[in-house]
């Protein structure tokens, strides 16, 4: 069954086939305002009659990646964990900070940690890039420098991203965003992104053959990133 959101017209499956979209802050900070910015898609993700899954970076908290662990122990609980959550959701939003022009340093360990599980989690996994900021450029610089381990895992990383610049002032007491064409703009980014990610679950065409990620096992001959 397929309905209208009312923000696009796009219509999105809703019902026990939803598209499942695990929404994640990449900060743990109380009144964090990429943790706002997460809940507001996490909302518009249900509106669109997707089912959201929001969770933060505290739900992973791992030990900085050590591959003498990794050897001995495997990779940690949270990042099972995370790829437990990873697996099962269709689409993937990452709300990020940017910390010196560039993503958390704990956000990046967890992409490091979950990339060593086989098959790669973030392969071919439809994802969407927002972030918050208190500057005027809404943290957008962290963004590109996130896209570039999502892209290189196989991520399918969409063209558009949304970075909330003052983002200090740019949230009602309720949450939503004070200006009006920005909640617009948002709600149109997320059902624009939720349409191509279901698209990219019913037809085939989308799949891209030719892609190779250098640590799969399906493409030959066999590599290890670590080991070029
Ligand atoms: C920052 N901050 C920041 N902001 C920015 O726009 N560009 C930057 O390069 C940085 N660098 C940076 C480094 C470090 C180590 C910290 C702790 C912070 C400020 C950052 O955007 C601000 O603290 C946000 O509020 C962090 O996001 P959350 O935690 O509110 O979601």
């Amino acid at each position: 069954m397929t309905e209208p959101t009312e923000a696009t017209d796009v219509t999105v499956t809703v019902g026990p086939d939803a598209l499942r979209v695990l929404v994640l802050a990449g900060s743990s900070r109380a009144g964090s305002v990429n943790a706002r910015l997460a809940a507001l898609v996490a909302g518009q993700v249900e509106r669109s009659g997707a089912t959201a899954d929001l969770a933060r970076m505290r739900d992973f908290a791992m030990p900085a990646y050590d591959g003498d662990a990794e050897a001995d122990e495997g990779p940690p609980p949270a990042a099972a964990a995370l790829r437990e959550r990873l697996l099962a959701a269709q689409a993937l939003v990452i709300a990020s900070p940017e910390y010196n022009a560039s993503m958390p340093g704990v956000l990046k360990n967890a992409v490091d940690w979950v990339s060593r599980f086989r098959p790669q989690p973030f392969k071919d996994k439809q994802t969407l890039l927002v972030s918050a900021s208190p500057s005027m450029v809404g943290g957008n610089r962290g963004l590109w420098a996130l896209r570039v381990p999502l892209e290189h895992l196989g991520a399918r990383v969409y063209p558009d991203m949304f970075s909330l610049a003052m983002a200090h002032s740019a949230f009602r007491e309720d949450g939503e965003l004070v200006d009006e064409g920005l909640r617009e703009r948002l709600a149109a980014t997320v059902d624009s992104f939720l349409a191509l990610a279901e698209a990219d679950t019913r037809y085939l065409c989308l799949q891209r053959r030719w892609y190779e990620f250098l640590g799969d096992e399906s493409s030959a001959p066999i590599t290890q990133r670590a080991e070029d």
